[in-house]
């Protein structure tokens, strides 16, 4: 996670910002964040994921971070406008439909110029070499869970959740008045993170 805040600082995050985390889980990127900023929200939809971060940040005294229990289609922001929006590994829990909502939801709590990073599993290829890029994929599924994704994890991944092509997605970011500033697809093109800066159309 300090790579992560490491790289919000180059973005702009300083003591004045407000960081909005969706899908926080823990709050892992909101207590590393909270050093940094002035405002973290950590949001998520479960209610034991919000307790477990309520726990965490009272452990360290964090008294910037707020968790609250809500969805990517659910969440209100209020205060100041977000400088930053933060999604690891959460995005894909919603169809595309509702992702392009979400997306566009996201950019309305963002401040003109703020920044959306957002990391997910994305599939940066096309579908006629879907069965090459995801037997890779499945292939490099760990043994045992303590090591990472097991294979048959990522096999569940792919029947039950909405991963998504990023040339579906990308307009979508796009359209909600997300400028993709920076895409990286990595050597697998399973998982691609974003930097993306909210342009005056939305
Ligand atoms: C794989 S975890 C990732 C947690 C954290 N972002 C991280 O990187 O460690 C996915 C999280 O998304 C949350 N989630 C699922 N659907 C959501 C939704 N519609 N809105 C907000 N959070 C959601 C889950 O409760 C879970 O905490």
């Amino acid at each position: 996670m300090e790579e992560e805040v490491t790289l919000l600082r180059g973005l702009g995050l300083d003591e004045r910002s407000t960081l909005v985390d969706l899908g926080a889980g823990t709050g892992t990127l909101a207590l590393a964040a909270a050093a940094m900023c002035r405002r973290v929200v950590a949001v998520d939809v479960s209610p034991a994921m919000v307790a477990a971060a309520k726990e965490k940040v009272a452990e360290h005294g964090a008294s910037n971070i707020e968790c609250v229990q809500a969805g990517f289609l659910s969440y209100e922001h209020v205060g100041d406008p977000a400088d930053f929006v933060y999604s690891r590994n959460a995005l894909h829990h919603l169809p595309d439909f509702w992702k392009a909502v979400a997306l566009d939801r996201i950019a309305q709590m963002l401040a003109p110029g703020g920044i959306l990073r957002l990391r997910d599993i994305v599939f940066a290829f096309d579908p006629g070499e879907a069965q090459r890029f995801i037997h890779a994929w499945l292939e490099s599924g760990k043994a045992r869970p303590h090591d990472g994704w097991t294979c048959a994890e990522l096999e569940e991944h792919l029947r039950v959740e909405h991963s998504t092509f990023g040339w579906l997605l990308e307009p979508m970011l796009e359209r909600a008045g997300l400028e993709i500033e920076h895409a990286d697809y990595g050597s697998r093109r399973v998982y691609t993170e974003y930097v993306c800066v909210k342009t005056g159309r939305s």
